[in-house]
């Protein structure tokens, strides 16, 4: 028999316990930044040197940490199923615990790109620094979805949800659309499960057959729900 598909939607929430912080919850970093001074376009046009160093501290964080449990049970997971991960976070924990089929919503942090090509992307690992250019002489810019930006890769995501036979969410607030609307399109009989210490009952959410809520943190949740899932393959 084929393996059933298995799509899992992640948050910021997956990589906190890995030491990076979420956006929205008490600590996070919306609390410290205004999203409109370092993730918007607009910002990128007033203080693009705010911007750039906004996102090389979240860099030189992401370089000190490691991929924990709820990464690894994820990769483990590819042994007994198709699984895709379609992930909101820009940090690159899931491909470093194992996982082979990744989709980033919102950009990569360990890319960059041309401000005025965004077919010119570049694997970066460093600083960057305004005077950094592209190969059309243009200034880099990091390779993140800023908000007000069309969501690419969104596309690309809607099949892996319409045919997913088992859904499952971990550490996201499904407060940011069009990524959270993506919930909708698993087929109404397959079950869903939504790890996440404050779980939030989105639209998509509400009436749902088959939600399986685990209110806790992803390094317990997730081995949990993947030792359930490994019995059922
Ligand atoms: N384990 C699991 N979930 C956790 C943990 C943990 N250890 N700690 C916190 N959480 C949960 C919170 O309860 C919250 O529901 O993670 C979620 C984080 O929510 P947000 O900070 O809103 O992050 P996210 O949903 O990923 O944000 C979506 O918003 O700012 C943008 O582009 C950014 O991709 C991001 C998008």
């Amino acid at each position: 028999m084929a393996l059933k598909n298995i799509v899992v939607f992640t948050g910021a929430g997956i990589s906190a316990e890995s030491g990076l912080r979420t956006f929205r919850d008490s600590d996070g970093l919306w609390e410290e930044y205004d999203i409109r001074d370092v993730a918007t376009p607009e910002a990128w046009r007033r203080n693009p040197q705010l911007v750039l160093q906004f996102y090389n501290e979240r860099r030189r964080k992401l370089l000190q940490t490691q991929p924990n449990p709820a990464h690894y049970a994820l990769a483990d997971l590819e042994k007994y199923y198709d699984v895709y991960i379609v992930t909101q976070n820009i940090d690159d924990l899931h491909e470093r615990a194992g996982s082979s089929r990744v989709l980033h919503l919102h950009g990569e942090l360990l890319k960059v790109r041309s401000e005025r090509d965004p077919s010119l992307v570049y694997e970066w690992r460093e600083d960057v620094h305004w005077g950094d250019v592209a190969e059309d002489g243009a200034q880099l810019r990091p390779y993140v979805v800023w908000f007000g930006e069309p969501v690419d890769a969104f596309e690309e995501a809607v099949p892996l949800f319409e045919s997913a036979d088992i859904a499952i969410i971990v550490g996201t607030s499904l407060q940011v659309y069009p990524a959270a609307g993506l919930i909708g399109y698993v087929p109404p009989e397959s079950p869903i499960y939504y790890i996440d210490p404050r779980p939030v009952i989105s639209y998509e959410l509400q009436n749902r057959q088959n939600l399986h809520i685990l209110a806790e943190k992803a390094s317990t949740g997730v081995p949990k729900v993947v030792e359930e899932l490994r019995k059922l393959a």
